[in-house]
């Protein structure tokens, strides 16, 4: 009977929706022991984090986490941008390679496997964020020292704490049980040359 009790706490836990995603927004593949889970970003919210970016054909689009590749595959077809994804799961590395190739695109587009705390981020023009808001505060030294004058960072639904966004923009989502979501936009400013 007990342990009848604990599969049922069990499959109840599976179920719930991964904790720090907006009501509505379940995890479709849980990696959390990796960090973020898988969400996808829906494509109207990618458009507006690229708009927001102002992107454009000189860019190179760094996504953080970047699960199937929608955001970047988004990026090269509508902006002409380039695009380079890292990602720690294996199999949303190949399912994105392949939607590059679909989407005619994959000579822009780059998926690499790996940890994106190792990655360097010194070739972005663009990073992209859709990550846990602890995770945004880890990476946050590593944006500041990598990154240049010039360079954007948009973040989706979670703002880095202690950095107070350049532009914040709230996102309307389409089905009224959704909270709206904020996008976050960082813009790296000239190094202060006063002595
Ligand atoms: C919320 S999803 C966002 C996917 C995509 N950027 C989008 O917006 O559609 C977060 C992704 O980060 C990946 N991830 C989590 N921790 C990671 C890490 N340390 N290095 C690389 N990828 C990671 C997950 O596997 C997941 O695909």
């Amino acid at each position: 009977m007990r342990a009848l009790a604990l599969c049922g706490l069990l499959l109840a836990g599976l179920l719930m929706p991964v904790q720090g995603y907006a009501q509505g927004e379940t995890a479709t593949r849980d990696t959390t022991e990796k960090g973020a889970p898988y969400v996808p970003t829906p494509r109207h919210i990618a458009l507006k984090m690229l708009t927001l970016a102002d992107i454009s054909s000189d860019d190179v689009v760094y996504d953080l986490g970047s699960g199937d590749g929608r955001i970047l595959i988004l990026a090269a077809q509508e902006f002409g941008a380039r695009g380079v994804g890292i990602e720690i799961d294996s199999q949303l590395v190949q399912r994105a390679r392949r939607k590059a190739r679909r989407a005619g695109v994959a000579d822009r587009v780059e998926f690499r496997q790996g940890d994106l705390f190792d990655t360097d981020l010194r070739p972005a023009t663009v990073v992209t964020l859709y990550l846990w808001p602890d995770m945004n505060n880890r990476l946050r030294p590593k944006l500041q020292r990598e990154l240049s004058s010039g360079d954007r960072i948009v973040s989706h639904s979670f703002n880095i704490d202690k950095w107070p966004a350049d532009t914040t923009v709230t996102m309307e989502v389409r089905s009224p049980s959704e909270p709206n979501k904020p996008l976050f936009l960082w813009r790296i400013s000239a190094p202060d040359a006063t002595p």
